[in-house]
């Protein structure tokens, strides 16, 4: 453990001797010298103590002199933190996050991320920019991969795990890094899924549904949090001393250091609410923003602000200390530097590549299956579509330094273990050149398996979309091989929910995941033949039509006219169906589950009392697999506007085929609160129906009163 009594002495010794600029320097994260993807480290600015916190550069030999230089040769010795976006993997690429959620399996997230970790430190990567936990609901924001999904109770438990995976007990150990969570807040709600757009919402919807995962972050300890891009309410998170301070700190508890995010303090000049750089150094560093990424308007400014008084040197010494202090918490004090013959260790090895399939295969989600699946190995396969041998495919979005190299497809995988007439067909977008190729290859075979999505490079930062469609290309080529009649497999690869209505009508059997990483082909080869029985659930709605503004999704707001088929004068559209397609939660498996026997211990409850509610699931189809029993609470009248369903609780649990388990629940009624607009968490009296079930849409329930 790097911290202990003396620590404090030491940074307060520090803060003693640093001068402003150097103090400055403690809170930037900047390349000396660097433009965004230049590699070229300037010595100079690391000796003067002008930088604290770096970029990762990929070989450690150049961090560990990187760092000698700011050890050795700086006035004070203090080293540089490297960071770097360490999202689903360092090298070894698992699934992005939002498909990864899609297990429901916390543990596995919290596995990936720890070795994700121990990959990252063979670099001298200290810091990850991750998790990403923002609530998304709308498909359009492309960063909605990133996440955990719709659902803050499952986004909760997964933000919680992988804080805990980047960091273990003691993040000081060489295999652990601290994390990063971001974005604070409700970057997931900018308006219309637009990214970097603005977000005005109810301080209690962000009470209930956007905090709870970044405090589950503080619970399990995060030493950092990045403040999102976006407003909220006119206030921007980069400079808003409500969101940095007062709730952030003050209000959930966080004491560790609050990064920008990637040129966000500069600019605030463009957003609106600084005259200049200086004015947007003074704002930030008054809301609590201890580092600036990227821009330099602290660097340039803070000196002249405390000078003249409208930043208090004590607010600085205070960001500055809280800086200093992750320093000592990360043991870079101690042992600033990394051993360069750990990666070939540990990058990539089998331990790694066994969990990046096991999660693969974990992720994947079975949507339709009419009985083709799983397939007999001695059947002739045709494998068509731009997803069923693309490397960069597997990457997934946010994995700066992984390789598509290191990457499995299905294809090279199907072909060792089946008789396989591969034909690509086509592209993501267009390209129906091998249309006639990819239907010889369908004829000649028994059955098809067809692996389409939309393409990575339109899913992550940047890449708002409004049509969240199959291509047309893709859904041409569906139809003509449907004319075969042979029966389609389609896997269909995405990072958001798409509308995938022609494939469930086209398909004989639909799986869904987003990018799988370095291991897919191994993954979808085990699903596909019934090696790994599919177990996955979604974790976002997925609509029958594109475009519902981000209103589709399970968890909303009752209304005084809920939709409706019988008249106009309801909460709808007119050219669209508000029933999802699939709802959150859903998901099937090789065999079937049923329930019966819902029961609770007693009917009436006091507010401090948990609810004992079980159900007996019996897996009566033919092979033996797992289920995800959901638990979901209605709460019909509430003070304030109530959802209609919140998920609270689940639990995963593998059942032999004609076996029955016995599932207990234990649901607080405290935890069955909400806060309302004036900010208080009121749990109250009355009815509440508590469901069981396999999905979001079909569960059992009964009554119970709180009294
Ligand atoms: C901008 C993104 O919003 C953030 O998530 C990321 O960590 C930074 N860039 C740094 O790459």
């Amino acid at each position: 453990m790097a911290y202990n009594a003396e620590t404090e002495k030491k940074i307060k010794k520090l803060i003693d001797e640093m001068t402003l600029e150097e103090k400055a320097g403690q809170l930037t994260l900047r390349g000396v010298g660097m433009v965004l993807g230049s590699d070229i480290p300037d010595y100079e600015d690391l000796r003067c103590g002008r930088v604290g916190l770096l970029p990762h550069y990929e070989d450690p030999k150049i961090a560990n002199e990187i760092q000698r230089v700011a050890v050795e040769e700086s006035r004070l010795g203090i080293p540089v933190i490297f960071c770097l976006d360490v999202i689903h993997g360092y090298r070894t690429a698992f699934p992005i996050p939002w498909s990864e959620a899609m297990s429901w399996e916390s543990e596995l997230a919290e596995k990936t991320a720890s070795a994700a970790a121990k990959e990252a430190t063979c670099a001298g990567v200290k810091l990850t920019f991750a998790p990403m936990v923002d609530i998304a609901r709308n498909p359009c924001w492309g960063r909605i991969c990133e996440g955990a999904g719709e659902d803050p109770y499952l986004g909760s438990k997964f933000a919680y795990a992988r804080v805990k995976g980047f960091q273990g007990d003691d993040v000081s150990d060489p295999d652990k890094i601290a994390a990063c969570a971001k974005h604070f807040c409700a970057y997931g709600f900018v308006e219309g899924g637009r990214d970097y757009n603005c977000v005005d919402m109810s301080e209690s919807r962000l009470y209930n549904y956007v905090l709870p995962p970044f405090q589950a972050c503080i619970d399990a300890g995060t030493k950092s949090i990045m403040a999102a891009f976006n407003d909220i309410n006119g206030e921007p998170c980069t400079s808003s001393k409500w969101i940095l301070t007062n709730l952030l700190r003050e209000r959930m508890g966080f004491n560790g250091v609050v990064i920008s995010d990637a040129f966000s303090v500069g600019a605030l000049v463009k957003h609106g609410v600084a005259a200049d750089e200086k004015e947007a150094a003074k704002n930030s560093l008054n809301a609590g923003m201890n580092v600036e990424m990227m821009t330099l308007a602290y660097r340039e400014n803070l000196p002249e602000l405390v000078k003249s008084g409208e930043v208090d040197g004590k607010v600085v010494d205070k960001l500055v200390s809280e800086v200093l202090r992750l320093k000592f918490e990360l043991g870079l004090f101690d042992n600033p530097y990394v051993d360069v013959n750990k990666g070939k260790k540990v990058i990539l090895c089998k331990e790694h590549k066994d969990l990046a399939q096991e999660s693969a295969k974990r992720s994947i989600v079975l949507l339709e299956n009419n009985g083709v699946l799983p397939l007999s190995k001695n059947k002739k396969i045709a494998l068509i579509g731009p997803m069923a041998d693309d490397q960069y495919e597997m990457v997934g979005e946010w994995c700066v330094t992984c390789r598509k190299e290191d990457c499995v497809t299905l294809k090279t995988v199907l072909e060792k273990i089946a008789d396989v007439r591969y034909a690509k067909g086509c592209g993501f977008d267009d390209d129906e050149s091998g249309f006639d190729e990819a239907v010889k290859a369908a004829k000649e075979s028994d059955v098809i398996v067809y692996a389409i999505g939309q393409s990575q490079d339109l899913c992550g930062e940047a890449r708002s979309r409004i049509k969240l469609v199959v291509s047309k290309t893709q859904e041409k080529l569906l139809k003509l091989l449907k004319k075969t009649g042979k029966p389609i497999v389609t896997i269909f690869v995405s990072g958001r929910p798409i509308v995938l209505n022609t494939v469930k009508e086209y398909s004989d059997a639909v799986l869904f995941s987003g990018a799988l990483g370095s291991m897919a082909g191994y993954a979808y080869c085990d699903v596909i033949f019934g090696d790994y029985n599919p177990s996955a659930k979604l974790v976002s709605t997925f609509n029958q039509s594109y475009g519902l503004g981000g209103t589709g999704y399970y968890n909303a707001l009752r209304v005084s006219r809920p939709a409706c088929e019988d008249t106009k004068w309801c909460s709808k559209f007119f050219d669209a169906p508000i029933k999802p397609l699939y709802p959150f939660g859903y998901g099937l498996s090789y065999t079937n589950f049923e329930y019966e026997g819902l029961k609770t211990d007693k009917t009436e409850y006091k507010k401090d009392e948990t609810v004992k509610i079980s159900i007996n699931v019996t897996n009566t189809g033919r092979f033996d697999g797992e289920e995800v029993v959901q638990v979901y609470v209605e709460d019909p009248v509430g003070s304030n506007v109530r959802p209609i369903k919140e998920l609270k609780g689940y639990q995963k649990v593998f059942i032999k085929k004609g076996e029955t388990k016995n599932m207990e629940f234990e649901i607080k009624i405290s935890d069955c609160g909400y806060y309302n607009r004036n900010l208080e968490y009121v749990v109250e009296s009355g009815k509440l129906m508590i469901g069981i079930g396999t999905n979001s849409e079909k569960y059992d329930s009964v009554e119970i009163f709180v009294k």
